[in-house]
């Protein structure tokens, strides 16, 4: 592995040869559609694995600067991501806002009322995918939340009860105390102030209304339908003719419906509840996207960590071709980001491991391909215990680079030896963006790699950070043994 990494890096000084079309240099064919066959995914060159990454902000950073959008920045993250072999981004397709100003919340939003799009986004979007398509990356395109940070469900929920308001869990604000001295810039904490303070459960309660309300449904699905019916305004084509879109992608981590669904991993209390309202969701919802995309793929968005039964009930259906996994040790209480010790570190790397090679096993049990869509750790931050934020980009990175070896690793091997893993996709590329130096916009945003109910910092993967060359090796890794084993001709 230490070989192979400084041969990658070597071959990552020759800079804009390589940034250009990515490391394979090669924009997507117009007719290039990913396809699945049993566990893997192919294209026009045969056996297609995903080097994938987390870039949900990518419809705003591409949208005119009257939006907030900041294309040289963009152009350059893109650039970064094509040099480290990225072949894919995960990125958001939709973002709602509300007659009053919500906190929260990615801004400006694409959809500002049902039926009402923010015209400099939407073409965002469509630069966003040009720009991709140009670098060999391909998408997934996330049509819904679960969660506040883009509106999401609960948004839809409100519009469709008189404007009912949203029972916020805890979430960042970047205004609150403490503040430094330039004002916009930061620090802020997790507030209660201004919201509805709830506890999580309350919170998806609330959002997963969505199940079963047919006005905020119906909103959502019309969303849906204006999106992939889209023509790009910078390439001229459908949205569904066109092959940089390789997924429409249901929702970020939908939750169950009953309340014992929702916690997780592994919650010893929880029953499975066969007649939760989010399978027959996923299915109406899937089979909509289906009769509008042929040619494309569809994905749920969930995090599986309800283990093996929600995993296969919500995989099985046919109009949904591959399953997805997210693994956040540190959010379900398996890994402490104060804690310096081998043994914390052990511990998420064991839970990591086991997590892959169950879903991998569950995932062949039911003839389908996985895709770790999200993962993170934070930095060292213990280092960062007594300073002035807890999320410093100077905390250096010794677990998340042993964290990312394991899981890409384990992936890998899963890949390699005939399991039903197709690829990575970390959780969330800042690029150039560092909270030391950050300053909102004049949307109060300031793009890092995490959402706006987030901690800014907490998770991102910077440019110049290890981790992207853990990804990078994975790539080059991957390649080879595709060239020595693969089948190189797809089907
Ligand atoms: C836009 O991105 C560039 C880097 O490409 C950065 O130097 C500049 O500060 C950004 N502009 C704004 C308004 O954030
Ligand atoms: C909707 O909300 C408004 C203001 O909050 C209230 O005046 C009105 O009565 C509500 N309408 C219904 C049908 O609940
Ligand atoms: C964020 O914090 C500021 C300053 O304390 C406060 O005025 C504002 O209401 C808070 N916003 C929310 C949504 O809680
Ligand atoms: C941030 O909020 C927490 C919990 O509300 C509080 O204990 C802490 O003192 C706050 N931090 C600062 C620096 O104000
Ligand atoms: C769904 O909504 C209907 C009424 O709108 C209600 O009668 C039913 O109990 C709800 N079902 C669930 C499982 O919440
Ligand atoms: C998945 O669906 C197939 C065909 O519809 C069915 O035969 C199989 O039993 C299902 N598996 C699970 C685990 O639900
Ligand atoms: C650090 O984590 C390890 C493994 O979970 C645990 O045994 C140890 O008590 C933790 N130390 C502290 C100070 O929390
Ligand atoms: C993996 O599966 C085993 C056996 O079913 C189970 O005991 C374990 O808790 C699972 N672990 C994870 C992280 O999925
Ligand atoms: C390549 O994959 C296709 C489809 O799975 C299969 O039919 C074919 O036999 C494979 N060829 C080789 C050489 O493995």
């Amino acid at each position: 592995m230490k070989a192979l990494l400084q041969l990658v890096l070597a071959s990552l000084t020759a800079g804009s040869v390589l940034s250009r079309g990515g490391r394979h240099g090669h924009a997507i064919g117009k007719d290039d559609f990913v396809h699945v066959n049993e566990l893997r995914l192919y294209d026009s060159k045969g056996l297609h694995y995903l080097t994938g990454m987390n870039y949900w902000a990518c419809m705003n950073l591409a949208a005119g600067p009257s939006a907030g959008g900041n294309y040289s920045r963009l152009v350059t993250e893109l650039d970064q991501m094509a040099a480290k072999g990225i072949n894919h981004l995960r990125i958001m397709a939709a973002s709602e806002s509300a007659t009053t100003p919500q906190p929260f919340r990615m801004n400006p939003p694409l959809l500002q009322a049902p039926g009402q799009y923010n015209a400099d986004v939407f073409e965002g979007l469509d630069i966003c995918l040009a720009e991709m398509s140009k670098r060999g990356m391909r998408a997934t395109m996330t049509l819904g939340n679960e969660w506040q940070w883009s509106g999401g469900f609960a948004q839809f929920v409100s519009w469709a009860t008189n404007n009912t308001l949203i029972p916020y869990p805890e979430s960042w604000n970047l205004t609150a105390p403490p503040q430094r001295e330039i004002s916009g810039t930061g620090w802020g904490n997790y507030t209660k102030q201004g919201v509805d303070a709830a506890p999580y459960s309350k919170f998806t309660s609330f959002a997963n209304l969505l199940y079963n309300n047919t006005q905020a449904e119906a909103w959502y699905k019309d969303h849906i339908k204006t999106v992939m019916n889209r023509r790009n305004t910078v390439t001229g084509r459908l949205y569904t003719e066109d092959p940089t879109i390789m997924t429409w992608q249901l929702a970020n981590e939908p939750q169950a419906s009953d309340e014992l669904g929702n916690t997780g991993p592994y919650n010893i209390f929880l029953k499975p509840n066969p007649d939760d309202l989010l399978f027959p969701w996923v299915e109406r919802t899937s089979t909509y996207i289906r009769s509008m995309a042929p040619k494309q793929l569809i994905s749920v968005g969930l995090e599986s960590k309800q283990g093996e039964y929600y995993f296969k009930r919500v995989h099985n259906f046919s109009t949904v071709d591959y399953a997805t996994t997210h693994c956040w040790v540190q959010n379900w209480g398996v890994y402490d980001m104060y804690n310096s010790s081998e043994a914390n570190l052990k511990k998420a790397q064991d839970f990591a491991t086991d997590f892959m090679r169950n879903s991998s096993r569950w995932a062949t049990d039911i003839g389908k391909p996985v895709f770790l869509e999200e993962f993170g750790m934070a930095r060292d931050n213990w280092e960062n215990k007594d300073k002035e934020y807890p999320y410093l980009s100077s905390a250096s990175t010794s677990h998340k680079n042993a964290y990312f070896e394991t899981i890409i690793g384990t992936v890998m091997d899963e890949f390699r030896n005939g399991g039903a893993y197709i690829g990575t996709s970390p959780w969330a590329y800042g690029g150039i963006y560092r909270p030391e130096t950050q300053h909102v916009n004049e949307f109060g945003m300031v793009w890092a790699g995490d959402p706006p109910h987030e901690s800014p910092g907490w998770y991102d993967l910077y440019d110049t950070d290890e981790a992207m060359n853990i990804v990078a090796a994975q790539q080059e890794t991957i390649a080879q043994w595709i060239k020595v084993h693969g089948n190189s001709t797809g089907c």
